[in-house]
């Protein structure tokens, strides 16, 4: 059995989304129920940017009994001297420093050769030492990165200390078939990767985050950044609740590989997110979504009627939500329809009576998007007169 590492950055990656910023007071709670999640690592943001974050940073660390509280800083002395500063009450801290490593960062954004990125990386780990043994390490976008230079990197970032090297796809371009070869090439290629747990950070310009990091996971990656609902940069990060449940559901498949979430409380976080940022999730969205436990069509809801698992491979209760809903509206079966009378407490109906709600039913259905409980007690007011 190998444990895979959840660090969630709802409250850094993902805040640093359009809509998504959050005060001092709504990280506290968000990253007390991240806690009770049972998140690995919280990344409770990025003490440098600003004296709001620093301060976020600084009471989730107070706060925080359990998880790694950790904070981004670029790889400065400066901003590693914030990050450590903020993360000082915490029970178990992490500085995570990062740098860019691909050849279009290195020229246009950060103006160093490939020697003096890596100084600096080396020299940004060491100095985090001062503040916790705790340091990781990302080469941002190390997709895009020359593999040989990023072999160099991470191999000298372990050497100065770094316990976690993390693997960003920072633009979110890679395919999973490539990004878990990625992952294969860095275990069997850094000289030294077994002082260090890999890690991945996978952006979903493409939709392929949860997909990219599960790759990963199977290639050897044992930490995973993720957040909740998916938020951040553009089009976000990989899903938190996408991809524990995945690891959960398909067992068969990751072979050993298991988290200690806490799935029940998959959906409270996730409404709570909502709520506190008031941004909701689509409702198809996986695991989250109002649609996500709901059946509509006839056939289906005629299968979980009669077994769940013909077309449910989780059960709703697994992940908070209190229970699979059925929907009825004009794709619904009469069974579901009767099930529905009978829940309600119309127990003693005829064959007959139920024929004939059921076609005011159909018609009904067919002007409305969903039809609802007090629809059907109308219809059932207007067909017996005597109620
Ligand atoms: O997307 C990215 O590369 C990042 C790093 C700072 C880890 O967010
Ligand atoms: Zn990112």
């Amino acid at each position: 059995m190998e444990k895979l590492i959840i660090f969630d950055t709802t409250l850094r990656d993902g805040e640093q989304a359009p809509g998504f910023s959050m005060t001092v007071e709504e990280k506290v709670k968000m990253a007390l129920q991240l806690e009770k999640l049972g998140v690995d690592v919280i990344e409770a943001g990025f003490a440098a940017a600003s004296e709001g974050d620093f301060e976020a940073v600084k009471r989730v660390a107070e706060e925080v009994k359990n998880a790694i509280v950790c904070s981004l800083a670029r790889a400065l002395q400066s901003d590693i001297d914030k990050a450590g500063e903020a993360l000082l009450a915490a029970e178990n801290r992490r500085i995570h420093t990062f740098i860019a490593t691909s050849p279009i960062h290195m020229q246009y954004k950060l103006k160093m050769t490939p020697d003096e990125v890596v100084e600096r990386a080396v020299a940004a780990v060491k100095y985090a030492l001062k503040y916790t043994d705790d340091v990781e390490f990302s080469a941002e976008d190390a997709f895009r990165s020359e593999r040989e230079f990023l072999y160099r990197v991470f191999e000298a970032v372990i050497k100065a200390g770094a316990k976690t090297i993390n693997v960003p796809d920072t633009v979110g371009y890679a395919i999973p078939e490539e990004f878990g070869q990625l992952i294969k090439d860095i275990k069997n290629n850094v000289p030294n990767i077994d002082k260090a747990v890999i890690s991945v950070h996978c952006h979903n310009d493409l939709g392929l985050a949860v997909a990219n990091s599960l790759a990963a996971v199977k290639n050897g990656a044992r930490q995973v950044h993720a957040t909740v609902n998916g938020i951040g940069e553009r089009a976000g990060n990989a899903a938190v609740e996408e991809v524990v449940m995945a690891i959960k559901v398909r067992h068969d498949y990751f072979k050993g590989i298991y988290t200690t979430i806490n799935t029940k409380e998959i959906y409270k976080t996730s409404r709570l997110l909502c709520r506190i940022t008031g941004s909701f999730v689509q409702p198809n969205k996986a695991i989250v979504g109002d649609n996500a436990f709901a059946h509509e069509a006839g056939i289906h809801q005629h299968g979980i009627l009669a077994h769940r698992e013909t077309y449910e491979i989780m059960r709703a209760e697994d992940v908070g939500v209190p229970k699979s809903k059925i929907v009825l509206g004009k794709h619904s079966g009469r069974h579901a329809f009767k099930t529905r009378l009978q829940e309600l407490g119309y127990t003693n109906l005829s064959d007959a009576e139920i024929d004939s709600l059921f076609l005011k039913f159909k018609k009904l259905a067919d002007k409305k998007k969903e039809v609802f409980d007090e629809d059907i007690e109308a219809l059932i007011l207007e067909e017996f007169s005597f109620f």
